[in-house]
């Protein structure tokens, strides 16, 4: 076994999506920390600022914006990026302060919930599988929630998120399973609460949490780098949880 940091990510271009959001720019900052040679970040929301950011730190950095719950939008942004080594989706939202009880307009809400956080990440791996399998392989992360492994941590969290985030984690495995003998590793993160503009709404009680509070972006940012990473090799179909303990299953 060679003693060189495997956890290196020069030469590799990578796409992150949701790359504005609190996860995803903290994602492109562990990926420019670990040497990364090219950034393709893509959002529905103002990239500039992040983009503006790594540039300043030499970062290679191409930006895309795009509405990633479409397939066509999925289809320009693969065909832009080019050839990719990685890919993180982060892209997700999460509405709050609903009924699904008694709003008329709940159900419109679900079908945009799935559309953006179960439906994209399918139309994104239709794009890039068969790209990385003919290059000879690749890796694929997309970040569930603890949502999708228990039902959710606050109770005003919906039945739409917390379905499309189970729904996600099925998906990572049944693309892993079908991925992974053409060289291209699909993989998973269900963060438990971040401080994110997600979160930013919700009182999290700090006696609930096992460390006393919730996590931070770059808590999440790390481990999907390391999966980015040749490090990673030998992951395929995996969900890292990562909770701050939280959930242990
Ligand atoms: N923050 C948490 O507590 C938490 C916990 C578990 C899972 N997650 C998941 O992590 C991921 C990142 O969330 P975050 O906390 O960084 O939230 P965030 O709101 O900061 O970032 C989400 C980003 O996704 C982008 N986005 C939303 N819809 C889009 C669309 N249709 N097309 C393109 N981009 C779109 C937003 O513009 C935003 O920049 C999401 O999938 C979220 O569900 C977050």
């Amino acid at each position: 076994m060679s003693l060189t940091n495997a956890i290196d990510l020069s030469g590799r271009r990578i796409l992150l999506t949701g790359a504005a959001g609190g996860i995803g720019a903290a994602t492109a900052r562990a990926c420019a920390a670990l040497g990364v040679k090219e950034l393709i970040l893509a959002d529905n929301g103002p990239l500039e600022k992040i983009g503006d950011e790594l540039r300043s730190l030499d970062v290679a950095v191409m930006t895309h914006r795009c509405d990633l719950s479409q397939r066509k939008d999925n289809a320009e942004l693969i065909a832009m990026a080019g050839d990719l080594d990685a890919a993180v989706a982060c892209a997700g939202i999460c509405p709050l302060e609903e009924d699904w009880l008694d709003d008329p307009d709940w159900d419109d809400v679900f079908h945009r919930v799935m559309d953006v956080n179960l439906l994209g990440p399918i139309h994104l791996c239709r794009e890039l599988l068969p790209r990385m399998a003919r290059r000879g392989g690749g890796q694929i992360v997309l970040i569930g929630s603890i949502g999708g492994r228990m039902g959710g941590t606050s109770p005003i969290v919906q039945p739409h998120y917390i379905a499309s985030k189970g729904g996600v984690h099925a998906l990572i495995w049944w693309l892993a399973q079908r991925a992974a003998p053409q060289g291209v590793l699909v993989n998973g993160i269900a963060p438990g609460p971040i401080a994110t503009a997600m979160t930013s709404t919700t009182n999290y009680p700090k006696d609930r949490y096992p460390l006393g509070r919730i996590g931070e972006p770059e808590e999440i940012a790390w481990p999907a780098a390391f999966l980015c990473s040749p490090a990673a090799s030998y992951f395929s179909g995996s969900i890292l949880d990562v909770n701050g303990g939280l959930f242990v299953g």
